[in-house]
């Protein structure tokens, strides 16, 4: 986050929304900070280009409110919001050229030439495209493309910039890149932004913070780090990283540790529950370490699935009890003798492991 937020910039509160009997916004709030770039996370469907349509005002919220640095705009018409909005096909006129297509908005707001000029220099330098200002959009490749449909939204100087899943169309290197670009961009500019994506890498390396959805409201705000380290929820958990879960029976709390019988053996885990409170007991791959030993550390024995080498870390699948549990575990590298098949004992530490109730 870069310095001199203040808070609520953008409001939303208990935003509600129902298309027939569906309820698709769901008494949903959330502040975003001057100048912070916040990304909606979550599975189709949850509602997350509803959420930007009505802060567009290309929708109208049933219920709640919707403020812009203090000022109501909730019944406002799209045009008189002072928003910009890259969606997914960038929605580019083909039949106009690189600075014509950037230019538009500024005429439809009767800026004249002699202003508009110097501003749709400055867009296109801001998003490395000045020698293609000429061009046909139709001449120009995705990425190109993505780029001049950026700097349109912003050369009109809007308060506010939403991005509805602006990369989905491009190549996973490119959009990598992008992603990148992206980020320094905002950040150069300093504006607020609210970036819509159902990818959980691209929303950890774009993000200020994160707002995790789920069916209409939002399970979780946070910067990336504190979402996969601390996740709220099982929901959380499962939607943005890899984890091996295990479901279990508390058997009892002492001193802030909660003991968990499980199919694997008795597992701790920092926390307080009731005894018997059906849970799932969670830890990262990375947190996983081969053959550790200490009273600081929950231990398991199981049998490797199958391995995946990913270059920098090889990736364990591990034979799992029952159905709903999930296994998996990262190594530098992998020792030697250990292939599928192998039967591994695994360690890692009781603070590191995170206990969730069941869903
Ligand atoms: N105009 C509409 N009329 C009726 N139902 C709609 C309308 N717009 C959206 N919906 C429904 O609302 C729900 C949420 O849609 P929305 O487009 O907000 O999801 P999303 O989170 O953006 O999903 P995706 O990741 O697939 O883009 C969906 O079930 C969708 O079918
Ligand atoms: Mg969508």
């Amino acid at each position: 986050m870069s310095s001199g937020h203040t808070a609520g910039h953008l409001a939303v509160r208990a935003v509600a929304k129902r298309f027939g009997a569906a309820k698709v916004l769901d008494d949903l709030s959330i502040a975003v900070a001057q100048g912070e770039f916040v990304s909606l996370l979550g599975p189709s469907g949850c509602g997350k280009t509803t959420l930007l349509r009505c802060i567009a005002g290309l929708l109208m919220p049933d219920a709640g409110s919707i403020t812009v640095a203090g000022a109501e705009i909730t019944t406002l018409p799209a045009h008189r919001r002072n928003v910009g909005v890259v969606f997914q096909n960038y929605a580019l006129f083909p039949h106009l050229t690189v600075a014509e297509n950037i230019g538009f908005g500024l005429r439809a707001q009767g800026i004249g030439r002699a202003e508009a000029a110097p501003r749709i220099r400055d867009a296109l330098a801001l998003v490395r495209m000045a020698e293609h200002a000429a061009k046909p959009v139709t001449a120009l490749s995705g990425g190109q493309q993505q780029r001049v449909a950026v700097a349109r939204a912003l050369v009109v100087r809007p308060s506010l910039l939403l991005l509805d899943e602006p990369f989905s169309a491009l190549d996973r290197k490119l959009r990598e890149t992008m992603q990148v670009e992206l980020k320094l961009l905002l950040r150069e500019v300093g504006i607020t932004a609210i970036f819509v994506t159902h990818d959980q890498e691209e929303a950890l390396v774009v993000s200020d913070r994160i707002a995790v959805m789920n069916a209409g409201r939002i399970e979780q705000l946070a910067d990336p780090a504190t979402l996969y380290q601390r996740p709220a929820s099982l929901y959380v958990l499962d939607f943005v990283g890899q984890s091996t879960r295990i479901a279990g029976i508390v058997r009892g709390t002492e001193a802030g540790v909660v003991t968990v019988e499980t199919p694997l053996g008795m597992l701790r885990a920092p926390g307080s529950f009731a005894a018997d409170s059906a849970v799932v007991v969670a830890v990262r791959p990375e947190a996983v370490v081969l053959d550790g030993a200490g009273p600081a550390l929950n231990h398991i024995s199981v049998r490797l699935r199958d391995i995946s080498f990913l270059g920098s870390r090889t990736q364990l699948h591990l034979d799992m009890p029952g159905d709903a549990d999930c296994g998996i575990a990262e190594l530098p590298r992998l020792p030697d003798g250990i292939g599928p098949g192998s039967a591994v004992a695994l360690g890692f530490r009781i603070a590191d492991t995170m206990v969730f109730p069941a869903a």
